[in-house]
């Protein structure tokens, strides 16, 4: 069944490495058939409570793009051994107001590259605890830190023979995980 899967970078860079996982996964041979759309939280503003009556059009679209999905990837960088703001600001965005968060039930999962050997692990751990919060059933197993190198993706931006295998092993337990996930009719 094809699924539709909304995806979330933990990155405002224009050459963000993040970013380009997240699109090399997109066109694995496990997600052939499946829509993947990207969020684009560089638009939200930092949040507000305040706000939460009327919240600003960037966090509708946000909430309506994860509402209409059937489950979310983050692919996220690590800042400082924990997720970036931008990311946290966009989950918060999305968990208001209270009672009518996007997020809950959406299964997800969670990948990220760094250049460094810790490969974002503090990161995907911090943002595994919010998401357990949210009532996100996340993908446990196999997990992803993926080291970044020059030779992770080819030139055409799709994985290299050197990543290709694992990468799509990990994407073919996500879309397993969402499919388990989908409401039936
Ligand atoms: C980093 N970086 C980093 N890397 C890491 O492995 N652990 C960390 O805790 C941090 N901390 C950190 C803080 C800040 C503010 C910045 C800007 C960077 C390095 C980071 O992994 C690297 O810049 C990546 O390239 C960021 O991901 P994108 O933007 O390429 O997707």
């Amino acid at each position: 069944m094809p699924l539709k899967i909304a995806v979330v970078v933990g990155s405002l860079r224009a050459e963000s490495f993040n970013r380009k996982l997240a699109g090399a996964l997109t066109r694995l041979p496990a997600a052939s058939g499946h829509r993947f759309s990207f969020a684009d939280i560089g638009a939200l503003p930092l949040y507000n409570q305040d706000d939460d009556s009327d919240q600003p059009a960037a966090a509708k679209a946000l909430k309506a793009l994860v509402s209409s999905s059937d489950g979310v990837l983050f692919v996220t960088p690590e800042y400082n051994r924990s997720m970036p703001g931008v990311l946290k600001n966009a989950i918060d965005h999305g968990s208001r107001p209270y009672g009518e968060s996007c997020w809950a039930g959406k299964p997800a999962g969670v990948i990220g590259t760094s250049p460094g050997k810790p490969a974002t692990s503090m990161a995907q751990q911090h943002l595994r605890n919010v998401l357990a919060y949210l009532d996100m059933p996340t993908l446990g197993q196999p997990e992803a830190f993926v080291q970044w190198s020059d030779d992770l993706l080819a030139e055409d931006g799709s994985a290299s023979q050197a990543s290709a295998e694992f990468l799509n092993g990990w994407m073919e337990a996500f879309v397993d995980l969402v499919e388990v996930h989908v409401p039936g009719d």
